[in-house]
């Protein structure tokens, strides 16, 4: 049944793009992974399964980068669990259904931060949709602009435990400086044996030129992030392992978009970072 999108902001609907793309990889014969609720954000909220006008570019650009870090992050957490991480933190939630999808050790706690329209729309979806119970899960409406540590406490996270960090698909739409509170904010809530991932790319003229086919206006919410991964990581107290999205990508099989990477036609980096805290 449709659901009211109207609260949600421009930030906030780009959760449905990346959907889109899980949705699409869901029902590819060789998938890299299993995302059954995707489908269901995109129809709750009125968005077509298909490429939209315009963005085939960006599609071609996006859509290996979205599936890979999605499988790759599948894996890290996973890891990360069982290796002794007691809680996850996703930070900038979106559609990500994982709380439902992925088997976690028992007791494991998911925090999901967002934005609170971001996380009512999804709290609706998958109070209709969702086929098991997510009993560790707590959504914590906050933006990340302001005290979002004060309310992860609240919900019953606890920095005296290994945490494993989730932080995907955000931090291109922050300044630098947006993106160092964020990331001081969590290396402080780490404990030692704590695990970090996300990922980042710098906005390349391919990508520019593609947002901006589909709508100037998405180009807008493009910022820089970090600009080194690496030196970021290790100056807040982590050990990091930067990899590029398209080794990750051959790992798997597939072929990440030629602007990204080190050969002849790259413009950029696009990266998949995991990182250790180990003090
Ligand atoms: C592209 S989506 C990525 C969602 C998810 N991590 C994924 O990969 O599917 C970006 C998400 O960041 C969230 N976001 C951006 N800025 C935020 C802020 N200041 N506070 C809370 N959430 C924010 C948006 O609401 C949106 O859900």
């Amino acid at each position: 049944m449709a659901k009211d999108v109207s609260g949600i902001d421009a930030i906030g609907r780009t959760a449905f793009a990346v959907a889109a793309l899980r949705a699409a990889e869901h029902q590819a014969q060789d998938g890299l992974f299993s995302d059954p609720y995707a489908g269901h954000f995109l129809a709750a909220a009125g968005v077509p399964l298909e490429v939209p006008e315009g963005g085939a570019d960006f599609a071609a650009l996006m859509g290996t980068q979205a599936v890979v870090r999605t499988r790759f992050f599948d894996e890290l957490l996973l890891r990360a669990t069982a290796a002794g991480c007691e809680q996850v933190v996703l930070v900038a939630s979106g559609m990500d259904s994982r709380p439902w999808r992925i088997n976690w050790p028992d007791g494991t706690e998911v925090f999901e931060i967002d934005q609170e329209p971001v996380l009512a729309f999804k709290d609706r979806v998958m109070a209709e949709h969702a086929d098991r119970p997510a009993p560790g899960r707590h959504a914590v409406a906050v933006d990340l602009r302001e005290d979002w540590a004060g309310a992860l406490r609240e919900a019953g996270f606890r920095p005296d435990r290994p945490t494993a960090w989730l932080v995907e698909g955000v931090l291109y739409s922050l300044d630098a400086s947006a993106a160092d509170g964020i990331l001081a904010t969590l290396s402080e809530l780490s404990a030692p044996g704590s695990v970090l991932a996300f990922d980042h790319f710098e906005i390349v003229p391919s990508l520019r030129a593609a947002t901006d086919r589909i709508s100037p206006d998405l180009t807008r919410l493009w910022r820089s992030g970090p600009t080194d991964p690496g030196a970021w990581t290790a100056r807040h107290g982590w050990v990091p392992d930067v990899r590029e999205v398209g080794d990750v990508a051959a790992d798997f099989g597939r072929t990440a978009h030629p602007a990204f990477g080190d050969g002849p036609a790259a413009e950029g980096h696009s990266w998949l970072v995991s990182a250790v805290r180990t003090d």
